[in-house]
């Protein structure tokens, strides 16, 4: 298959009515600080041991289009032996890699971060397609306050961001973009929108600089919210619609599917939020979810490490999948949270 037709078929099945994305790409350190709340250790065994869980969890195909690993997981093998990309395929589950090495402060830009991982991309995307990645991930990461992210940190974030696009799609891997604002911090829902705006549209003047076919991405975007120590939460209607008008502004119609992260809400209420997006009326784009916390914290908290409750946690992961894959066609009720 030419690279053109690849990319085509990866983002038609990644990108589904009804469906979303599963983050389960933590990095070394990060899976360690979400074992350490369940009291776990953070050993290869057990890392393999909880992705085996939330891969063999049965119907997950129904509502997860596409699985986000870290490169760890994609080398390492299910219970009964199977590599974990083709478990996932074998579900209808489209594996992916997260290939951004992490952030660091930006040289010269004091509060501003930047992402590496640039260097030898394209000679790493070789391994991991080998391995059956057919996506990846790149995060770029805005801090807020009154002055920050800066105009320099917009920019070469974008950069970044667009220059690994360029990559991946030269390598017949789909990108998934994504510019994370972060929530924490005690500013207004209309500096989040503000700051959201200014990104949004340097990452898409960057894509466009760098020649990337945005028919062929799909844009992993922060939801525009109050920051998490702000006095007064926003209601899910005003999130919904202060995150659609930001999008609608920034975002071209050629992309086909726009896939939030949680970024520190709880499973409800990202589950709310893209439900009462979704339900705003027609949108050029699929709106769904590539949740990291929202979908994994009742399943980590139903295991515990324990192997007894495994079929407990699998369900508590499918019950969040399937909700969610609701809230993508807006038709979520909370009511629903009982069933
Ligand atoms: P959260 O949904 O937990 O924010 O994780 C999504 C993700 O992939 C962050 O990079």
């Amino acid at each position: 298959m030419d690279t053109r037709s690849e990319l085509q078929a990866t983002v038609k099945a990644m990108v589904q009515p009804g469906k979303g994305l599963l983050a389960a790409d933590e990095s070394g350190p990060t899976i360690a600080k979400r074992f350490k709340t369940i009291g776990l250790e953070s050993t290869e065994e057990n890392r393999r041991a909880y992705r085996n869980l939330l891969l063999t969890t049965p119907g997950l195909g129904e509502f997860v289009s596409g699985v986000i690993l870290y490169q760890e997981t994609l080398g390492q093998k299910a219970d009964d032996g199977t590599p974990f990309p083709q478990v996932a395929a074998a579900n209808g589950i489209v594996p992916g890699i997260k290939v951004d090495l992490g952030k660091v402060p930006l040289a010269l830009a004091p509060g501003d971060e930047i992402t590496e991982g640039l260097d030898g991309l394209a000679k790493r995307f070789v391994d991991y397609k080998r391995q059956g990645a057919r996506f990846a991930k790149w995060r770029a990461v805005y801090n807020i306050t009154d002055s920050l992210p800066s105009r320099l940190a917009i920019e070469a974030n974008a950069d970044s961001l667009a220059r690994y696009a360029a990559i991946s799609q030269e390598a017949g891997i789909v990108p998934i973009v994504e510019p994370e604002v972060l929530m924490d911090g005690d500013h207004t829902i209309e500096r989040c929108a503000e700051v959201t705006e200014a990104v949004l549209h340097e990452v898409f003047h960057a894509l466009h600089r760098h020649r990337v076919v945005l028919e062929h991405i799909v844009l992993k975007p922060s939801m525009v919210l109050a920051g998490s120590e702000h006095q007064q939460q926003s209601s899910t209607a005003h999130i919904a619609a202060a995150t659609v008008r930001v999008l609608m502004r920034t975002v071209p119609s050629s992309v086909p599917g726009l896939v939030f992260l949680s970024g520190g809400q709880s499973p409800e209420e990202a589950t709310a939020n893209l439900s009462a997006m979704n339900r705003l009326g027609a949108l050029p784009w699929n709106l769904s979810f590539s949740y990291g916390r929202a979908l994994q914290e009742p399943p980590l908290n139903a295991w515990r490490g324990q192997p007894g409750n495994v079929k407990e946690a699998q369900q508590a992961l499918l019950k969040r999948a399937r909700l969610n894959g609701a809230a993508a066609l807006g038709k979520y009720d909370a009511s629903m949270e009982k069933d």
